[in-house]
């Protein structure tokens, strides 16, 4: 199986930002776990800060099944909504952080409604978590 893990803004600072909600872990860490947990299965990955470089990496995405933390894109980026509707590619809403736990505006995500399913609040494993959901 082929799996996209797909992380947006400021995910790049894991493991120097908010250390007490994202754990000590960077994201090169983090990734290289998820790797050794799908060992049989082809795993790539990819960041970006920038809005549209996702919207094209879900556009061009050749994989079963794509896991996505947008960071704070979720909340307000339509483009990258409309991006997971362009494609035939289930795609997974991934937070490290339990959302709903946290300040108001992080409670909406505009893309939600076009994901497959969200996975929030478990830390690094919401993204084995939702991997591990395309196996079902
Ligand atoms: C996040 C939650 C978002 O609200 C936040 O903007 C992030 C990370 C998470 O993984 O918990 O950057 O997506």
């Amino acid at each position: 199986m082929k799996l996209l893990f797909i992380n947006g803004v400021n995910l790049n600072m894991t493991g120097i930002r908010e250390r007490g909600v994202y754990g000590t872990q960077s994201l090169d860490q983090i990734n290289a776990e998820i790797k050794a947990h799908f060992k049989g299965d082809e795993c790539e990955f990819f960041q970006s800060n920038i809005e549209g470089e996702i919207c094209t990496k879900i556009q061009t995405a050749d994989c079963d099944g794509i896991i996505l933390n947008a960071g704070a894109f979720t909340h307000y980026s339509y483009a990258i909504r409309d991006a997971i509707s362009s494609v035939k590619i289930p795609v997974i809403e991934v937070h490290m952080s339990n959302v709903h736990a946290r300040e108001e505006f992080r409670h909406q995500s505009v893309i939600s409604a076009v994901c497959k399913g969200v996975i929030a609040g478990f830390g690094k494993n919401s993204y084995i978590l939702a991997g591990e959901s395309f196996k079902l």
